[in-house]
């Protein structure tokens, strides 16, 4: 087909037109809350590079997962500032720990919100690394049974959904054992799969105090300069028995979402991560950009590049446009 048979623009000629031929659509399903929880009563501190977002105690967090489940949004996934940080993260596994308690007064209060859990040690090592240090550098095996040990306190609090962040090889396999071993068989694995080197957690570590003490992530986190690697770490994931695999980053890595759900048969998770949002707030408190389109379309690029929910610090304000029909 071509011009003059065939006028592109035709279809775009007003907004009825455009809705009856439009192939992405953003919806409320789409969306997961992250939310931090502190140790504390009625604490509520702002993170400044993450503006409307908070550092929350329990009693907050309950409130904002009412909100959330208000708006139709129909998960959040948790993260955890303990108490007190030690080489073993003992606090990640703790049975009264903030998250396990947090994922109690949610479930209390909002029994029908997924609460799914983010699964690292770097938020309750006092190095800040993801899993055990062994002199300069970080311990695979010896971190398994951590990681694992953490999740499964988190069914036990009653998550619903577990999401090992680490990069650890090997941490899902172990996680459904430990899991399985202890009648959760029913409770699901969202992996982070294809989790890279980013530079745009840079907001995240601040409001989860993880960044770690010495080097980097570079030996466990993936190379942003790998693409076919990012589809074994997947399969691997799916062949421990992950339930989700996740793309993180997004925005950078658009392509990697695309050739996970092109090759993979189940759903795929992609992280609207921490400095994705400082970008677009920071520029929009300029008056660099309009905050809502930005924000609509690049929820709804994700969405087309292939991601079947989107874990976004936009969830409350993209879920309020939605239900005013305005996604
Ligand atoms: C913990 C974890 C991180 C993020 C999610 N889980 C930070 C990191 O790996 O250093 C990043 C989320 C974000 O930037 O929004 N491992
Ligand atoms: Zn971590």
């Amino acid at each position: 087909m071509l011009f003059p048979d065939y006028r592109p623009r035709r279809m775009r000629m007003n907004e009825t037109l455009r809705r009856m031929v439009r192939e992405t659509r953003l919806e409320l399903d789409d969306l997961i809350l992250p939310l931090f929880t502190v140790d504390g009563k009625n604490v509520k501190n702002p993170i400044p590079s993450m503006p409307g977002h908070y550092q929350l105690s329990i009693n907050h967090v309950v409130q904002t997962a009412a909100q959330a489940r208000e708006l139709g949004i129909p998960a959040i996934i948790l993260f955890g500032l303990p108490a007190r940080k030690d080489p073993l993260a003992t606090q990640a596994y703790a049975k009264d720990g903030v998250v396990q308690r947090a994922i109690k007064a949610v479930k209390d209060k909002v029994p029908d919100l997924t609460v799914i859990t983010d699964v690292c040690l770097c938020a309750y090592t006092d190095h800040g690394h993801c899993g055990v240090v062994e002199g300069q550098t970080i311990d695979n095996d010896a971190s398994l049974d951590l990681l694992a040990r953490t999740a499964l306190s988190h069914a036990k609090a009653g998550a619903d959904m577990v999401a090992p962040s680490d990069m650890m090889d090997g941490r899902v396999a172990e996680i459904r054992e430990a899991l399985d071993e202890d009648n959760f068989s029913h409770i699901p694995i969202m992996s982070y799969a294809a989790k890279y080197c980013s530079s745009y957690y840079g907001p995240f570590r601040e409001a989860a105090d993880s960044a770690p003490q010495f080097g980097d992530r570079r030996t466990y986190q993936m190379d942003p300069a790998n693409a076919r690697e990012a589809l074994r770490e997947v399969s691997m994931d799916v062949e421990e028995g992950a339930d989700i695999v996740m793309v993180k980053p997004a925005l950078a890595y658009l392509d990697i979402i695309c050739r996970v759900r092109e090759e993979f048969d189940l759903p795929v998770a992609a992280y609207n991560v921490s400095g994705e949002y400082a970008m677009i707030k920071a520029a929009a408190e300029r008056g660099w950009l309009d905050e809502t389109k930005v924000m609509l379309e690049t929820l709804t690029a994700i969405k087309r590049a292939g991601a079947d929910m989107i874990l976004t610090y936009f969830a409350l304000d993209a879920a309020q446009l939605l239900r005013n029909g305005r996604g």
